[in-house]
């Protein structure tokens, strides 16, 4: 679903009334079943909550395809963000022991992207943990008018053509980067999270 500019301004005035919501609902997201986000804390012995690793594939977190390999086709310019997980591709385990492990990708024109930031896309494909930095909530919306990256909780927005830098809402920082890269066709993570991942105060 969607998020609408009136959505966003809407839930930022009610930023206040809704501080015990948000507890509530970032303490849901961590319980979805939906999005199979494990509810226990991750056990730091556990391969599948060791960090994205290189060469990992990403797959689909929810749906009719879920566990299955994402491939760039899958992905489409002006689509809504697709959560994933990392999945070791020797053992064809999925990463999904951490919640911190969730991965939201994006496809923008490559034309669009920071200069700073291309060597990250794979064919204006981007990944940035899909934890949001104020309450860690996951990112899944899209502000429709500008196409940047919207929190559904209290309307944090991030471009995710430069970095996904705040650029409206109550996130403190951006959100962490993660490389990508095409190999014979294939979508794979490049290397590991670049800056904070998730809510860190
Ligand atoms: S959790 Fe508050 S804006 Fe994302």
């Amino acid at each position: 679903m969607s998020v609408k500019d009136s959505d966003i301004r809407s839930c930022c005035s009610r930023n206040l009334l809704i501080e015990r919501r948000a507890l509530l609902a970032c303490s849901l997201a961590m319980t979805l079943p939906g999005l199979g986000i494990p509810a226990a804390r991750a056990d730091p012995a556990d391969p599948r909550a060791a960090r994205p690793q290189p060469g990992d594939h990403l797959v689909f977190i929810s749906g009719d395809r879920r566990e299955q390999i994402i491939a760039p086709a899958d992905l489409t310019v002006g689509a809504l963000p697709t959560l994933a997980y990392p999945m070791d591709p020797a053992s064809r385990s999925i990463r999904d022991g951490s919640r911190v492990n969730m991965i939201l990708l994006l496809r923008v024109n490559p034309d669009e992207i920071a200069e700073s930031d291309r060597s990250r896309a794979a064919d204006g494909i981007v990944a940035f943990s899909a934890i949001c930095t104020h309450y860690g909530c996951p990112v899944t919306g899209l502000d429709q008018a500008a196409k940047n990256l919207a929190c559904k909780c209290h309307g944090s927005i991030f471009d995710p053509r430069n970095n996904a830098e705040v650029i409206g809402g109550p996130a403190p920082r951006r959100l962490a980067a993660l490389p990508l890269k095409l190999e014979e066709g294939e979508l794979k993570v490049a290397g590991g999270f670049s800056g904070a991942v998730g809510q860190q105060r």
